[in-house]
């Protein structure tokens, strides 16, 4: 079994598509084992994302994932990492495969609707940046 942390970002809350994401989640058989809104500051945003500090969009990204409220979820499955990922497409979602969540819904490479994390490491740190372990139900 293995967990990873998803989001619904800003432009997903927004547009109405927290419903769309979920069901699709369930019809892949991607079990939500913890989901809760989040209004991230700036700062917030900088340390989840403090990977990318160096890359020129970090502060386009940081203020979009602060400018409005978020979905996040814990995610449990087996494989559940690159299965999620899967499901997503590829962070530009002209180069996401058809029937993936990007390729449908996202408009924009940085505004593409959902994230996951893309390895156990990366998956702890970001499932511990959210949640504490009550909050979780395995
Ligand atoms: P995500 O999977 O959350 O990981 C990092 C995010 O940075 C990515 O989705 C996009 O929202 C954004 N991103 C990645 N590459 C670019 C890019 N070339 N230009 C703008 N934003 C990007």
């Amino acid at each position: 079994m293995q967990n990873t942390l998803a989001i619904i970002k800003p432009d997903g809350v927004q547009r109405s598509l927290i419903g769309g994401v979920i069901t699709r989640l369930e019809k892949n058989h991607l079990s939500i084992i913890a989901m809760k809104m989040v209004y991230m500051t700036k700062t917030q945003a900088e340390g989840f994302y403090a990977v990318h500090r160096q890359r020129p969009f970090f502060e386009s990204l940081t203020n979009f994932m602060s400018s409005g409220p978020c979905v996040v979820m814990v995610l449990e499955g087996e494989n559940v990492i690159a299965r999620y990922r899967e499901l997503m497409g590829a962070t530009n979602y002209e180069e996401a495969a058809e029937g993936t969540i990007r390729r449908e819904f996202a408009t924009d490479i940085e505004k593409n609707v959902v994230h996951g994390s893309d390895a156990p490491e990366t998956a702890a740190f970001e499932i511990g940046y959210f949640f504490n372990r009550f909050e979780i139900v395995s």
